[in-house]
């Protein structure tokens, strides 16, 4: 297999910058280093790319993409082509949005950290328990990163979402990590206070309002040190308060992660915070601690969170991923537009994952399919952005920046939203309508959450928030039929058939075909369907012609929402 492929057309111009960013902005390699000559400047560039979709909210026009990076429109069009190819963004018109796929990214950290397997259902009891939101935060430099958020829904204040970068001193986290800082981290973040007085490299915080000076922050560092939790007394805006207690390794006893109550001033103040919520999340922090020593003793090699403890053994054996053998099929496919030095090097970080939380280069070359040499520039250019991190034993991991690539906008995604592109491509195909609905609690009513017209003169007087009753409408069987109560022989048929087809009584002359749609666990949360007129198709034809188109949009929706879903709930409306 020729791992490596002859130079690419150039894909720069001599006016463009670097790392596609002007000097300085957060898009930058993280430290200000100079390019290592071995980086891969596409990898740098598309990277970049992402990262300006992610902190624009998930969408940008592709002349707004222009300008935001500072590159060629022939090299922005190249990037998003080949970031569309691998479904990591959607190109809709001139508009690129980030898509859900991406969100394999953010996984593989994720998974490799393995905190948010052990710890999340732990934060999820406290959120019920005490009806205030919980997280979970690791260090990301001198700033703080979600990992899991359990989220109260409430109109008071912003919520963060994962992957959010907070800088360190305006949380009640950043303290508790910031006692492990040595004195050039200490200097780090006092450069990056005095360079950045207003937090502009902290999309997820409103500007920094009032300077405290830095010994303020120093001051609460040692205090947590001996207290052994951290407040934050409304630092990020006036009403939000947090009350944080850190989560130590049960080897090392340094902090894994930072587990976080979050409230309002109209609930609780931050002293009534630290009296009343306090000893609770301290309870909770302990079953933590303990979920990690009982995953510590269960596989000791592949203790938690990587870099101290990475089991550096040869022998893991990594399957070649799906990614690596699309790209090879793409580039015969797209030719020019497709840039495979980026395609392959996004790659890299899909190998990292639960059972390989650290590679060596021999590894990742193995699990990608890559040449060495390939490999090896690859994780030297993620080392430059910050992404990958050298361990010991000469083996890599991923660091909590993955989560910078589209994780924050993604992590807030809908099933209605995943299904969309998918009932529209298939609306547009079929020239017929096409829908996504759920059954209401009751059982007794379908109510429709997506949903694409055809564009036909006559088509079906329906919008998203119709509701209609279940057992009439195809979408309303296929869902009954899921429902152990369901048991009459029709819905059984219907089930065992695994679609619903029917001349839909509640209005003359319509015709519907409809199939479940499953999440990552096979459970049936929402059913699609495809509508039209009796006249266009006989139901023969419904079933040889379209179901098969259906069922591939379904799958289609359903490999979107299992990688979307992987670490957090996609709420079904
Ligand atoms: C949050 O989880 O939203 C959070 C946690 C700690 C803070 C602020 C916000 O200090």
């Amino acid at each position: 297999m020729p791992a490596e492929t002859p130079a690419e057309p150039p894909v720069e111009t001599p006016t463009e910058t670097v790392a596609g960013a002007p000097a300085g902005t957060p898009s930058d390699a993280s430290d200000g280093t100079p390019e290592p000559a071995e980086a891969v400047t596409p990898l740098i560039r598309g990277v970049g790319l992402l990262r300006h979709l992610t902190d624009a909210g998930g969408t940008l026009s592709l002349s707004g993409l222009e300008r935001a990076t500072g590159l060629a429109r022939s090299t922005v069009d190249r990037i998003t082509s080949t970031l569309a190819r691998m479904e990591y963004v959607r190109l809709d018109g001139r508009d690129v949005a980030l898509a859900p796929r991406l969100m394999e990214l953010g996984n593989a950290y994720l998974a490799a950290l393995r905190l948010p397997a052990l710890l999340n259902p732990h934060a999820d009891a406290l959120a019920d328990e005490l009806d205030e939101s919980v997280s979970l935060a690791v260090a990301d430099r001198d700033g703080i990163r979600f990992i899991h958020q359990a989220t109260r829904r409430r109109a008071m204040s912003l919520s963060f979402r994962i992957g959010d970068l907070l800088p360190a001193e305006r949380t009640a986290p950043g303290p508790l990590f910031a006692s492990q800082w040595t004195a050039p981290e200490w200097q780090a973040w006092r450069t990056r206070r005095a360079a950045d007085p207003q937090d502009r490299g902290f999309p997820a915080v409103p500007p920094r309002a009032h300077t405290s000076p830095d010994d303020d922050f120093e001051r609460r560092a040692a205090r947590s040190r001996q207290d052994g939790w951290a407040l934050d007394d409304q630092l990020i805006e006036p009403g939000l308060v947090a009350v944080s207690v850190p989560v130590r390794h049960p080897g090392t006893g340094r902090i894994a992660c930072v587990a976080s109550v979050v409230s309002h001033t109209s609930r609780h103040s931050a002293t009534d915070l630290h009296d009343t919520l306090l000893p609770r999340l301290r309870t909770a922090v302990s079953a933590m601690e303990a979920a990690l020593r009982g995953a510590a003793t269960a596989s000791p090699s592949a203790s938690v969170s990587a870099p101290d403890s990475a089991s550096a053994s040869a022998s893991v054996s990594v399957p070649l991923s799906v990614s690596a053998q699309l790209v090879r099929a793409s580039k015969q496919e797209l030719g020019r537009e497709f840039i495979e030095s980026l395609a392959r090097g996004l790659t890299v970080l899909t190998a990292f994952g639960e059972d390989s939380p650290a590679l060596t280069l021999t590894e990742v070359a193995k699990a990608t399919g890559l040449a060495r040499a390939t490999a090896r520039r690859a994780l030297i250019t993620y080392e430059h952005l910050g992404l990958v991190t050298a361990g010991p034993h000469r083996t890599f991991a991923l660091t909590p920046r993955v989560l910078s690539l589209g994780f924050p906008p993604l992590s807030r995604t809908s099933l209605p939203r995943v299904a969309g592109p998918h009932l529209a491509d298939l609306a547009a195909r079929l020239h017929e309508s096409t829908s996504l609905a759920v059954l209401s609690p009751s059982g007794e009513e379908i109510q429709y959450t997506a949903r694409s017209a055809a564009q036909r003169v006559m088509s079906v007087d329906i919008t998203v928030g119709t509701r209609l009753p279940a057992p009439t409408t195809s979408l309303g069987q296929v869902l009954l039929a899921e429902r152990a109560t369901a048991a009459s022989g029709m819905l059984e048929e219907v089930r065992r058939r695994g679609y619903a087809l029917l001349d839909e009584e509640w209005e003359e002359g319509l015709r519907s075909i409809a199939v479940p749609v499953h999440d990552r666990t096979g459970t049936v949360v929402a059913a699609a369907n495809v509508a039209l007129h009796a006249a266009r198709r006989t139901p023969e034809e419904c079933v040889r012609d379209i179901l098969p188109e259906l069922r591939a949009t379904a799958a289609r929706i359903e490999a979107e929402l299992a990688v979307a879903g992987r670490f957090l709930r996609v709420a079904s409306h």
